[in-house]
Formats: structure tokens, sequence, C-alpha cells
């Protein structure tokens, strides 16, 4: 039987169809410039000259990725100085960008983690985190994350559910620019997550998508893994650089299983190897190159980091010009959270019915929960963009 369109990508669906020409894209999560315009980091144009260049043979990589790739990935989250990299007791593979670290992560835990198949999503999480885990085999289950009467944290009800939490379960963290709400806890809180998660004798599971795009500040942004670690927690770690590096249909990505030693990480390696060999044989090479090459030059490292850093503010920036535009239109109401919250995504508050009124009467299309992504938002579209959202909820 026909299955259902997929929920994200139905919106860009009905917006390719919309002939309105002030229409907006606001529901897949890509980085636009301040024209609208897809983005191609210079750093990546200069890698792929370098590479193109060199003539590279194009025989398979080994099932476990490029090995200049997952180390300066891992280095990446961790930190250079990171005490698990200087024992080796990480393993780190490559993988189809973070929904493929996700699934892999996801298959090796519903495989070995004979404690608990349980994993517990913040509500709301990310769309993609359930079928992920679900197809997996993992049980899926929630915690309470957001709170709509302050379109904030909802830091009391994580507390009290991660409280209840039978032992050994699994726990998926955000590690930053949370999707979809764009709410992060503070240091403070997330301290007090790690002790709590501690407790319980939790595995946790972060996923780090957007590590860079929520302050603009990579080591910042990595501040919760690397505490957690710190604090004695073995984690598993999904990253992506659709994102950060703008390698969105390159499928470049790493899963990170820090381990008790090196000897513990030797042996979830040849399982790693083992589960992922049937699924794709071996991961893409042309994204982990480029990934690779900008992690591993220090001139396009740091016109990287000047480039994450560019593409965070002009976030943050349409995020002041919103809430001024909706101050502006005469909106009584209290729009804090647009700049409160971080990352790409804001989550407006808008109701279901208000969200197909912005679609139908203004061209706006998001996602119906009430989510757009603030990198489809311009200096030249914030204004129209401010009036509709008024418009629907005055
Ligand atoms: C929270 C979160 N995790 C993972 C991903 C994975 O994306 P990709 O597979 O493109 O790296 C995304 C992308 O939107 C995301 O928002």
């Amino acid at each position: 039987s026909m299955g259902p369109p997929d929920p994200i990508l139905g919106v860009t669906e009905a917006f390719k169809r919309d002939t309105n020409p002030k229409k907006m894209n606001l529901g897949v999560g890509a980085y636009r410039d301040d024209q609208g315009k897809p983005f191609v980091l210079d750093c990546v144009r200069k890698a792929e000259a370098l590479i193109s260049s060199k003539q590279l043979d194009k025989e398979y990589l080994a099932i476990g990725g490029l090995g200049d790739f997952t180390k300066s990935c891992a280095q990446l989250a961790l930190g250079a100085d990171s005490e698990v990299l200087k024992s080796g007791r990480n393993i780190t593979v490559q993988t189809i960008s973070g929904t493929g670290s996700l699934r892999i992560g996801a298959n090796f835990l519903s495989r070995f983690h004979s404690a608990s198949r349980d994993v517990y999503l913040p509500t709301p999480s990310w769309g993609n985190h359930t079928p992920i885990f679900r197809d997996a085999g993992m049980q899926l289950k929630a915690y309470r994350y957001y709170d709509p009467s302050t379109c904030g944290f909802d830091f009391k009800g994580t507390l009290d559910d991660i409280s209840k939490m039978p032992e050994r379960s699994v726990i998926l963290l955000h590690a930053c620019a949370h999707n979809p709400t764009g709410v992060d806890p503070k240091p403070e809180q997330w301290k007090e997550i790690a002790d709590l998660v501690k407790k319980r004798d939790l595995l946790v599971f972060f996923d780090m998508a957007y590590q860079g795009f929520a302050s603009g500040d990579i080591d910042r942004d990595a501040w919760a893994v690397r505490h957690f670690i710190e604090q004695g927690h073995n984690i598993v770690l999904s990253q992506s650089f659709a994102k950060n590096m703008g390698l969105y249909g390159e499928r470049v990505g790493g899963l990170t299983l820090v381990c008790k030693d090196a000897e513990e990480a030797k042996r979830v390696e040849s399982q790693l190897k083992i589960l992922i060999r049937p699924i794709y044989s071996n991961p893409p090479m042309n994204g982990a190159r480029i990934a690779a090459t900008i992690l591993n030059t220090t001139e396009l490292y740091n016109i990287w980091l000047e480039e994450v850093h560019c593409m965070a503010n002009r976030i943050i920036k349409m995020r002041e010009q919103l809430a001024a535009n909706l101050k502006s239109e005469g909106s009584t109401h209290n729009w804090e959270h647009v700049t409160d919250q971080i990352g790409m995504f804001c989550f407006t508050g808008l109701k279901p019915d208000q969200v197909e009124r912005l679609t139908k009467e203004f061209s706006v299309y998001m996602t119906k929960d009430g989510r757009i992504s603030m990198a489809g938002v311009t200096s030249g579209n914030v204004g129209y963009l401010a009036h509709g959202i008024h418009a629907v909820t005055k």
C-alpha cells in the first residue's frame, strides 16, 4: 500500500508548487545566505581544489572509513587534549552523515546493550529519531524537555523524568541547538543532568548535528559532550558535518563509542565492522576527504572556524530582526523565546491552525509543529515573515 509522504520533505514539495513570488520555505533545515541561496563554504571549495590537484584514486575505503577523517572527527568533538583520545579508549567510525551514525549506533545498542532496549527521547525530538531507533529494534520512551507555556526548557520535568528511568536505560541528548525547539540546557543545568544520569546509571547517546552552529564556537557547543566524558560517562556520540561544513549531500558523519579501555574499544570496533559490512559495506569517500582536508590543514581550518561563526551569527541576527519586526508590526505577544532559542530552528509557538493560515495566506511553508528554519530567513524577507506571523496571531 502507498505510504504517507515524509512530513518535512513534503513541505518542500508543496513549496515548489506555489507560484507566489514572496513564498518562503522554512521547513527544511539547510543554511541559506542572506540572498536565500544555498551556501558552499569557501574552505570546502578550497579543499575540493586541493583534493582534485592530487589526482587521488577511488579505491574502496575501509569499513570504518577514512582514518584521517575519523581521527580528526573525534578530536573535534572531544577536544585535542582529551584523555579518551590519549588513552585510545574510543572507537570512531565514519558514517553516512548524522542519520547513518544514529542508525549504526542504534543497531549496535539493539544488538549488544542487553541491559535495556529502552531509549528515552526528549519531547519533542527530531522527527527521524523515532523511526531510526524503532527500526533498529529499540523501544521508544519519552522524557519531558520543552515547556510550551514558556517556549523554554522544562528543567524540572526533565530531572523528574530522568529520576524515574530504569537503571541502564539509554537516554538520547541533543548536544547543542536542540532540534526542533532551539532550547538548550545552560551549563549549570547540564551539570545537574550529568549527575542524575550517573546516579541512574544510564547510557548516554549524544546527537551532535550542529557543533558550531549554536553559538558559532565549536568548543562551546561541544561543552556538554566533554563535560559528560569528564564526569566518567562512557557515551555514544553521533556527529554530522551536514550543517557545520555545509556538506549536506556529501553525507559525512562519525559515530564514536567511548569505552572503558583501549582493549574494549578494539572489541567494539570489530563488532561495528560486522554490523556495517552487510548494510553499506563501506562509506563514501568524497565528503570525508573534504572534511579531513579542512580539519587537517591549518589555513583551511581557520577559514572554516570563521565561516561557522558567520553562519551562526547570521542566524542570531535574523532572530533579533524577527523579534524586532514583530514588535514594530504591533504584536503584543511575548516573543523573547525567538531570541532566547539557539541554532537553526525556532519553535515559534504557533498553533497548527495558525501555521495553516500562514501557509495558505502568506505562502510561508513550515512544519505543522510551528517550527521555522531561521536559516531560510533573510534581511529581505524577515519583514514579510513578521507581518504574516503577526496577522495570524493577533
Ligand atoms: C538533531 C538532528 N540529528 C541528526 C540529523 C542528521 O542529519 P544528517 O543525516 O543530514 O547529518 C539532523 C538533521 O537535520 C538533526 O537535526
